[in-house]
């Protein structure tokens, strides 16, 4: 297989969930060590790649309906590798003027990133950690594309369940928030434990010897991440219910495993 996609730095024995989802999503930027832990979690839970699938189509139709609404600016927070319908590629399809950043801290993603990205000025792409967000907020790469004092949407999609109780989620969120001007919006995506505890425990486990934990929270733990926003119709909720394009199937929804939602900054 080509090997350029592989920055000299990467780690490949250690499972990396930006690989291992990029392996979930049909992507051919993994290695053995993310197979490995991708085959462990298609076994707790076969449907893994239709969740990351319908974790994608909420991404798209939140980023479809914010650009609809008149956002041009968006930083995507654990973006990962690319794949189909990035979030430039939906926003730009709604309004050719709409920049994107696209924030990660894994060098594959980062560094797929850059490559097909290069040359497109309306993007950017940033290696930060997002549990330090004002080094997000303050890089120079954000701050050419990102002007903090119009609405500005922030994406952390399938990413704050990537982040411990002790290394503060909601600090995170907070800190985007704080930086917003009113208009601007979150979109979340989330792990919950609701429907399912067993499997997602069983997840979390799987998860100990990768890059980063995958922690499940209750549906009360994941709305306390949008204190301070009005979160948008219909709520958070399990991803498919989630304004759901004509004609999707909406079927056994807790299956899902994933909760999401948009905040508003009134
Ligand atoms: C499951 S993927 C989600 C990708 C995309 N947001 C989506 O929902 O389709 C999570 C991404 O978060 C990134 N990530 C994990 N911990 C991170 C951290 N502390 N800072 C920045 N990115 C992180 C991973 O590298 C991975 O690319």
């Amino acid at each position: 297989m080509d090997s350029e996609w592989i920055p000299p730095e990467v780690d490949s024995q250690r499972p990396s969930v930006a690989r291992v989802y990029d392996f979930l999503l049909g992507g051919a930027h993994n290695f053995a060590s993310d197979r490995d832990l991708a085959t462990g979690l298609l076994r707790v839970e076969p449907q893994a790649r239709e969740l990351a699938q319908a974790n994608r189509a909420f991404l798209r139709r939140a980023v479809r309906t914010l650009a609809e609404a008149g956002i041009r600016q968006f930083v995507d927070i654990g973006s990962g590798i690319p794949t189909q319908g990035n979030v430039h590629e939906v926003a730009q399809g709604v309004n050719p003027d709409a920049r994107v950043v696209y924030v990660d801290n894994d060098d594959v993603a980062v560094a797929h990133s850059r490559t097909i990205l290069a040359g497109d000025e309306r993007t950017a792409v940033l290696q930060a950690d997002m549990r330090r967000p004002a080094d997000i907020l303050t890089a120079p790469e954000l701050k050419k594309l990102v002007d903090l004092a119009e609405p500005v949407a922030f994406l952390l999609v399938a990413a704050l369940h990537l982040v411990k109780p002790a290394e503060d989620p909601g600090g995170i969120v907070a800190a985007l928030r704080d930086a917003a001007v009113p208009g601007s919006h979150v979109v979340v995506s989330h792990l919950t434990h609701e429907a399912q505890p067993g499997k997602t425990a069983a997840i979390g486990k799987l998860y100990d010897r990768a890059t980063s934990p995958a922690v499940s929270r209750s549906h009360a733990e994941i709305l306390r991440f949008f204190d301070g926003w009005e979160l948008l119709d219909p709520g958070l909720v399990y991803v498919p219910l989630w304004r759901p394009d004509e004609g999707d199937a909406v079927d056994d929804p807790e299956r899902f495993l994933v909760f999401g939602g948009v905040g508003r900054l009134p």
